[in-house]
């Protein structure tokens, strides 16, 4: 079974994840000797800063600047965004372009502030299109209630960071939601060269049964890929 990283920050100078090539190389180099097979590389995508097309040449650009400097055996990256949502995202022109490659899974960020009834609305308006799947990025983070009620939603589920299962005892909602097909996938979430990946092998340790439902769920929603 693959180990995919889903949620993370790697590409040099894309975002605040990585401030160079050799950052992005000590990553990897941590994400391999984790174990990990599949980094999603999910750049943040802040739709008030920066149209979609200059966010996609950008990337490009910044992968292109990595790519030549990787090893044949290195995990391999898939390219993605981690987007913050807001109000009125639905309307976001080719926001489709920003699904992981090849795939239409959509990482989607919510705000730590307070959700609006418009932004809702347009999360909603998002799981109605049948040509998305959502993702919503580390739902360990917030409120339970407010991301039952996002998961209520079709084509909604969530990605769970590793930091949070760090803990020996996981919230019960958490492991439920493992267990349920809720969460889907497994992030570092790593910016710079931080605890993400030092967690990893610790959190499957942990919590081998869930651990490898999620990665299950990961691998078949990229099964065309791998
Ligand atoms: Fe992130």
């Amino acid at each position: 079974m693959a180990e995919i990283d889903f949620h993370a920050h790697i590409l040099p100078g894309c975002d605040h994840g990585s401030s160079g090539i050799e950052t992005s190389l000590r990553q990897i180099a941590l994400a391999k000797a984790a174990g990990v097979d599949v980094i999603c590389a999910t750049s943040h995508f802040y739709g008030h800063q920066i149209g979609t097309e200059a966010f996609l040449d950008k990337r490009a650009r910044c992968w292109l600047a990595l790519r030549e400097h990787l090893k044949e055996d290195d995990p391999r990256i898939l390219l993605g965004a981690e987007v913050l949502a807001f109000e009125g995202i639905e309307r976001l022109p080719q926001l489709e372009a920003l699904c992981l490659e090849g795939t239409d899974l959509l990482l989607l960020e919510m705000p730590f502030a307070h959700w609006s009834e418009r932004l809702i609305d347009s999360v909603e308006a998002l799981s109605e299109r049948k040509d998305l799947h959502i993702v919503l990025a580390h739902v360990d983070r917030y409120d339970r209630q407010q991301i039952e009620m996002l998961f209520s939603f079709d084509r909604v589920k969530g990605q769970i960071n590793v930091s949070s299962l760090k803990r020996r005892f996981l919230g019960g909602y958490l492991r439920e939601w493992m267990r349920e097909g809720q969460i889907v996938a497994v992030g570092s979430d790593i910016h710079g060269t931080d605890t993400g990946y030092s967690l990893w092998q610790r959190a499957k340790r942990r919590y081998p049964a869930e651990w490898n439902a999620v990665m299950q769920e990961t691998g078949k929603r990229l099964s065309k890929l791998l």
